[in-house]
């Protein structure tokens, strides 16, 4: 990917997520101590906040191998058995978008999860047979951004569960610097600071930023990142004081002009504004929730008079 360069490789580099690191790093220890491969883990949250980063991290840290796939990726229960039976003792599988894994090839990942095996069904019909084949010793680490959608089965075979959440500020201000010497670009605190509120508590949106903050300083200025030159880039990209962009905008407009504030369902917010379900519920929602912007109701979505007051639109109570 092209951050690659920007992505962290050690527990010890990686800035923020402290409650998971700190667990993770007991986890990690723990595992290699006994030689024996770490429990599976399961990394949930919205986009952006170094689910990948972290699978990658922990197959450093175990020194071992990682294998990259992901839910809509693997199709039929052939395609996982392929990849079950070339890992090697403690390798790491990431399966992103776990949620996506259709339910027979869940059920291939059952006892390879719980027992290292897998049960395969020879011939058919009447002579059909069941053979056990042993696997070696892995960690599934499974990322997803709707926890909610796991079946009860597959979310109890993980033996470790992390929650990441939206950074602070000062968090975000360090990746933004950190960033910009791998980049070899000069910034100043203030304006690594300014990138970082508006990066929606998301690394990956502030890594984004900054490259964009970039050409702008090169092009229309001395290439140096202050302040000035982020507000200036920042007002070209559309993209406000607290980071909301022309999408968000358009989501908060609709609630508040087209269904007086909500309660709006998902599926006509949706229309409305010409994105997917999936993408608003991933992408949008959480931070617009976070900020207080954005309530569920079981009736639907409403905007909230915060929402009101940072679009300058007039709330009439009825
Ligand atoms: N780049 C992206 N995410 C990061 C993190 N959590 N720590 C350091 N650098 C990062």
């Amino acid at each position: 990917s092209i951050d690659k360069g920007l992505r962290p490789l050690s527990l010890e580099e990686y800035i923020g997520q402290n409650k998971s690191k700190e667990k993770l790093k007991i986890f990690i220890q723990a595992a290699r101590d006994r030689k024996e491969a770490l429990d599976h883990v399961m990394l949930y949250g919205p986009p952006g906040l170094g689910k990948t980063t972290l699978a990658n991290i922990i197959a450093n840290e175990l020194n071992v191998n990682i294998h990259q796939t992901s839910g809509p990726a693997i199709e039929r229960p052939g395609d996982l058995a392929s990849i079950l039976t070339n890992l090697q003792p403690s390798d790491v599988l990431f399966i992103d978008e776990i949620h996506r894994l259709n339910k027979m090839v869940e059920e291939v990942l059952y006892p390879a999860m719980e027992d290292y095996c897998l049960d395969i069904i020879i011939g058919k019909g009447p002579s059909a047979r069941s053979v056990r084949l042993d696997l070696a010793p892995f960690t599934l680490v499974g990322a997803t951004t709707k926890a909610g959608r796991l079946s009860s089965p597959l979310r109890d075979r993980f033996g470790v569960i992390n929650r990441l959440e939206f950074y602070e500020q000062t968090e975000l201000q360090e990746i933004v610097s950190r960033s910009a010497a791998i980049l070899d670009v000069e910034i100043v605190d203030h304006g690594a600071l300014e990138i970082a509120r508006r990066s929606r508590g998301t690394p990956r949106i502030a890594n984004r930023l900054l490259k964009r903050v970039r050409d702008f300083a090169e092009v229309k200025a001395d290439g140096i990142i202050n302040r000035d030159v982020v507000d200036a880039a920042l007002k070209l990209l559309e993209i406000d004081e607290l980071g909301l962009d022309r999408i968000d905008h358009k989501l908060l407009e609709t609630i508040i002009l087209k269904f007086r504030g909500g309660p709006v369902g998902l599926n006509t917010l949706a229309a409305a504004i010409s994105e997917e379900t999936e993408t608003i519920e991933d992408v949008y929602e959480p931070y617009l929730l976070q900020l207080g912007f954005l309530e569920r109701t079981p009736r639907g979505r409403i905007a909230t008079t915060k929402a009101y007051q940072h679009l300058n639109i007039e709330q009439n109570i009825d």
